[in-house]
């Protein structure tokens, strides 16, 4: 198994990197041992605090109560830029490369400062305050970065929606979090695409009567609907706005922002990271796992609408003065040799993706890679979804041609950051293993009674002690944040992961053990998509299950139980699927309907989504106990009309 095959930490980086095996042993130890001391030295060499905290950590996780660092102030857009500009004002912050590849921009800490500055006074100008939700609907381009810190200067808290996601997606978000003003552009543009954001949004507005500002970005000059009043220019209005803009000092537990995510019931959760905590542990993993050094070039490709936008595109890297890349395009456009063409383009040292992202450029062939140079690479990452040993050896042997260790980084929306992570000076690595917990965080497995395994062995992924960058609550429902991550085993954070953990001591995630989807690295509730099938007036019940797809990782696989009645054809699997893109989103679009009388249910009229799951994956000779069934006959039937994949 791949477990023996270890790569060991490169010369280059045990010799310079900040910290080697025994250093990582070592502040482990203190850092479980006294989380106090620990993170006090962190928060104060880390970041620049306005006032210093009374306490370092409160915590009862039985409550899902956590705070970091309370009495504490600081802001974190001051964090973020104005404290830079002392010793770096005319370093490049933010590299952005357009879509096209003859577009790009270089925004100095100084430029960053200014533009900061003016969005800040401009919202201030519209009656946005402290507390106060503002709703970001952006394409990858410099000012969604401008929006976030604005927000932060003026400790209002920002949500962002995924520029992939629906009107109506978009209008639940405003709704759930009352936000009163959004930012957005005229178009977005991927991939040689136009995506009408502003369109969007005014539908999206149509059903939010709360929204009173929409500032609007010009970024392709596309006629776009208007209305007087609340629609706003961006440009126009931020260019007659003042250099100086005066920063909130926020209470360390005070919100930053919020940011919906799916889990396995009902509508997507608003999860709340607040300041002081979240920008600590998004800084040091920055600087820890990625080695950051001075004067490197960091390009992190997700998206600012999920957490890894924000955390390592955002927060970290700018917390730690660096040079943060912004790609508005896809990897695989003008054509699969793009990333590595950028990599050469602006001198990158630092590469994080997605396993679906390095999935897909090597079904598309080396050639698209070794026609590039890629010196410049020291250090590669990944995250999103566990990656199989195969794509890990094809990244580090043709992408960083055997010189370039891998982090596979294990968090989640609700940690806020990296939570199980290879270090690169420390940590031999062993491909599909996201190895070792980060400082000051305590993994454990648990049986599904909630028992603690020791040594080697496979279970329950939880956590047993607070770390800075936790989830705080669900936005406006501290009840359901309790029932999600701390009700399942009392007294610890639960993450819906499974994992096995080796002899070494190292983790390997095997992935959900909830109804929650993977695709592509992007988290989907099957309620989700399954509600979104059923508004169909044809439809009568749909269930839907994630099968192994070998891009993707998960494909979105429904069955679909039609109106007594009405007859299966491609024209309403076309308008099935049209449905969940207009619900939801291109991202929740079914790959496989199936056309299913009846579904798998237990006497109780319980979806038996084990043995759904099964027919999926083509594993039929393996269904287990069918024997509860209310109807066994179901699953033959299921069987012989199988979809072929
Ligand atoms: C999965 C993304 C294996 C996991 C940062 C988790 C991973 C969910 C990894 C969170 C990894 C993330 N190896 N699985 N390195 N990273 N996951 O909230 O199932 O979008 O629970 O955060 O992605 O997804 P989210």
């Amino acid at each position: 198994m791949s477990e023996h095959h270890i790569h060991p930490v490169p010369d280059s980086f045990k010799a310079h990197a900040a910290i080697d095996a025994e250093r990582y042993r070592a502040m482990y130890q203190r850092s479980v041992e006294d989380p106090d001391g620990f993170w006090a030295e962190q928060a104060d060499a880390f970041l620049t605090w306005d006032k210093k905290w009374d306490k370092v950590c409160e915590s009862d996780l039985r409550k899902g109560e956590v705070a970091w660092f309370k009495g504490g102030k600081l802001n974190v857009s001051v964090n973020c830029v104005d404290r830079h500009l002392e010793q770096r004002a005319d370093q490049v912050a933010i590299i952005w490369e357009g879509d096209d590849p003859s577009e790009d921009q270089m925004i100095t800490y100084r430029e960053l400062h200014t533009e900061v500055s003016r969005l800040g006074n401009l919202l201030r100008e519209r009656g946005v305050k402290k507390g106060d939700r503002v709703c970001i609907y952006m394409p990858m381009i410099p000012e969604a970065t401008y929006a976030m810190l604005a927000c932060a200067r003026l400790g209002a808290i920002h949500s962002v929606v995924f520029g992939g996601f629906s009107p109506d997606a978009l209008k639940d978000r405003i709704l759930d979090a009352d936000c009163q003003v959004l930012i957005t552009a005229d178009e977005g543009v991927r991939g040689g695409k136009h995506i009408p954001l502003k369109n969007n949004a005014d539908k999206a507005m149509n059903a939010c009567p709360g929204v009173h500002t929409c500032l609007v970005v010009k970024r392709t000059g596309a006629d776009v609907g208007w209305k007087e009043g609340r629609d706003i220019w961006y440009e126009q209005e931020v260019e007659r706005q003042s250099d100086h803009c005066e920063p909130e000092s926020m209470d360390a537990e005070d919100p930053l922002f919020i940011l919906y995510t799916s889990g396995s019931t009902g509508k997507p959760k608003g999860v709340l990271h607040t300041s002081g905590g979240y920008l600590l542990q998004s800084a040091m993993t920055h600087k820890y796992v990625f080695d950051h050094q001075e004067g490197d070039v960091y390009w992190c490709t997700a998206d600012v609408g999920w957490v890894t936008g924000h955390s390592y595109i955002v927060y970290g890297p700018l917390a730690n003065g660096a040079t943060t890349l912004m790609f508005e395009g896809v990897p695989t456009y003008p054509d699969a040799s793009r990333c590595w063409q950028v990599v050469d383009k602006h001198m990158v040292n630092t590469f994080y993706t997605a396993p679906t992202a390095i999935r897909a450029l090597m079904g598309a062939g080396d050639k698209w890679v070794t026609q590039t140079s890629r010196q410049s690479l020291k250090l590669l990452g990944t995250v999103g979804e566990p990656i199989n040993p195969e794509a890990w050896e094809w990244y580090y042997r043709v992408v960083g041609e055997s010189r370039c260790p891998i982090m596979d980084t294990w968090w989640q929306t609700e940690t806020g950051a990296h939570m199980l992570t290879p270090l690169p000076g420390a940590t031999d690595l062993k491909p599909g293993s996201a190895t070792l917990p980060f400082f000051g965080v305590q993994p454990v497995l648990l049986d599904n009674e909630g028992h603690e395994i020791e040594g080697a062995g496979s279970g329950n992924l939880a956590i047993k002690a607070p770390w800075p960058s936790q989830i705080r609550t669900v936005y406006g429902d501290h009840q359901r944040c309790i029932d999600t991550y701390y009700s399942a085993y009392p007294g610890y954070y639960f993450t819906g992961d499974g994992a096995r953990r080796d002899e070494d001591g190292y983790y390997w995630i095997t992935g959900r053990v909830d109804d929650v989807l993977n695709v592509s690295g992007h988290r989907m509730g099957t309620a989700e998509v399954e509600s979104a099938l059923v508004l169909h007036p044809k439809v009568s019940e749909a269930a839907v299950v994630g099968y192994p797809h070998d891009i993707k990782g998960q494909g979105i696989y429904a069955y679909v139980t039609l109106m007594g009645g009405e007859e299966p054809s491609d024209a309403l699997r076309k308008e099935l699927i049209d449905l969940c893109v207009q619900e939801i989103g291109a991202i929740a679009k079914p790959d496989i309907i199936q056309w299913a009388p009846g579904l798998p249910k237990t006497r109780s009229g319980k979806i038996m989504r084990r043995i759904l799951r099964k027919i999926a994956a083509n594993e039929l000779d393996n269904l287990g106990d069918t024997s509860t069934l209310a109807d066994p006959a179901v699953v033959d039937d299921l069987i012989d009309n199988r979809a072929n994949q």
